[in-house]
Parts: structure tokens; C-alpha cells; sequence
């Protein structure tokens, strides 16, 4: 049984008090839940890492990073490891978010050695993957998530691969409005798990939570999870609003 996972990825949202207070008013909106019936996690910039897990450290809501440097130190200005992560109290990381791939540049063979430091330092990552409009509309969906995956996790062993997430994001559907349909989201959730199956193994492949994302809401949640390979949901604009990043996490927990 796969415990749902709810991630809000804040993007380069909030300030040093508006972050600290969404931490404050998501961790206790959903107190009750949070760490038994789902697990949930924030992503917020950088620079507030410190002080959100510090407002959280009582709750059992998780922090998340949303980006990370492969080296473990040295001289790589303005980069972030997987050790200063861990110091400040992450226990998540994205990896390959669409805009870090698509507007940043990043290519499947950094986000491989990302993954790789993201676990090897002892965080969970959560590997985003996910096929542009043009990709999906020649019918390229299935080829463009199994290169992600594929070498996204290239090298790492099945122990390894036992930490880490897979968010499903139609690079089409992030921050549109446009979200995938559950079907949509259903076949390639089921191609991914099918895919680790082959990779890994089925015992693995079931246990490795897939989360949706794109343009996820309180109104689309509850279906989006009701499909079966959903595990959880990766959520961006609606995570920078309590009410709705905590009626989407209330759905999500009906699952577990
Ligand atoms: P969105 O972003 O929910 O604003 O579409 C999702 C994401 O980028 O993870």
C-alpha cells in the first residue's frame, strides 16, 4: 500500500514572512493527518529552507528543496548540495522540474547526477518528468517520459531507487490551468510503473509513489487520485494558498 504523498513546490514565491507563515498554516491545518495518512511536503526557495523547517520541526510536515548541485562542495558559486540540504533540515528534493529542464537548460545526463547526490547525501527526490504539447501531439508522450526516466535513474540501483518519487508533469498542463485528465494521468502513471517494472522489478515498481502535477486544484484533486496508479500530487500555484493546498491534501489522504 503506497501512503499518498502531497508535495507543494512554491516556486520563487513567498518572502521571509509569508513563507514561514503558510509553513505555520498548512502544518496545522492538517495535524491530524499529516505523517500517518499521507505524507506532505513544501518546497520553498532556498533561502527560506532554514526558517520554514525551523516553524515545521514540531509537525510532520516535511521540507523539500527545489533544486540541488550534483558536487558535495568546492567551488560552484551560487550552487547548493545535498549536505547543506540535509544540515538545514530538508528531507526532499525536486529533481528536473520542466522549468529547470525548459527554461534553465538542464539536461537529463545533470539531473541523473542530481538524483545520484540527492540520495548518495541521504534525501528523498522527487524526479519530475513530463512531455511538452508538441511531444504530446506527435505522439512521443510514452518515448520522451521513458528517456527521462531512464536516464534520470541511470546507474542507480534498485536500493537506491527505493527513495525516490516520480511526479508526472505535462509540461503543457504546469501553471495553464490546463490540467490532464485522470485518464490522461492514469495511462501514464500505469506506463511508468510498468516501465519500473521492467527497470527494476514489479515488487519495487509497486512501491514507488507516482505523483500527478499540472495545474492541480481542489476541484480536480480528489479525481485525479481516485485513479489507480495516483499516488500523490505535485503541486505548484495552488500550494501558495492554505485553504487550497489543504482541501487538496485533505483528498489526497482519503486514498491512504
Ligand atoms: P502548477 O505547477 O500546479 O502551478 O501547474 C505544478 C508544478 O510545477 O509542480
Amino acid at each position: 500500500m503506497r501512503k499518498p504523498f502531497v508535495a507543494g513546490n512554491w516556486k520563487m514565491n513567498t518572502n521571509s514572512y509569508s513563507a514561514v507563515a503558510l509553513a505555520k498554516d498548512v502544518a496545522s491545518g492538517c495535524s491530524d493527518i499529516a505523517g500517518h495518512k499521507i505524507d506532505v511536503a513544501v518546497c520553498p526557495p532556498f533561502v527560506y529552507l532554514q526558517a520554514v523547517a525551523k516553524a515545521l520541526s514540531a509537525s510532520s510536515v516535511a521540507v523539500g528543496a527545489q533544486d540541488l548541485y550534483f558536487q558535495q562542495e568546492g567551488a560552484f558559486t551560487g550552487e547548493i548540495s545535498a549536505s547543506m540540504l540535509k544540515d538545514v533540515g530538508c528531507a526532499y528534493v525536486l529533481c528536473g522540474h520542466s522549468e529547470r529542464r525548459h527554461i534553465i537548460g538542464e539536461s537529463d545526463e545533470l539531473i541523473n547526477k542530481k538524483v545520484t547526490a540527492a540520495i548518495s547525501g541521504g534525501l528523498l527526490p522527487i524526479l519530475c518528468v513530463g512531455e511538452k504539447i508538441s511531444e504530446r501531439e506527435t505522439g512521443q508522450t510514452e518515448q520522451v517520459v521513458a528517456r527521462q526516466i531512464e536516464e534520470g535513474l541511470a546507474g542507480l540501483g534498485a536500493e537506491k531507487v527505493s527513495a525516490v518519487t516520480i511526479a508526472y508533469e505535462p509540461v503543457w498542463a504546469i501553471g495553464t490551468g490546463k490540467t490532464a485528465t485522470a485518464q490522461q494521468a492514469q495511462q501514464v502513471h500505469s506506463f511508468i510503473r510498468k516501465l519500473l517494472s521492467q527497470m527494476y522489478g514489479e515488487k519495487l515498481a509497486q512501491e514507488i509513489r507516482i505523483q500527478y502535477g499540472g495545474s492541480v486544484r481542489p476541484d480536480n484533486a480528489a479525481e485525479l487520485m481516485r485513479q489507480e496508479d495516483a499516488d500523490g500530487l505535485l503541486v505548484g500555484g495552488a500550494s501558495l494558498k492554505k485553504d487550497a493546498f489543504l482541501a487538496i491534501i485533505q483528498q489526497a489522504a482519503e486514498k491512504g
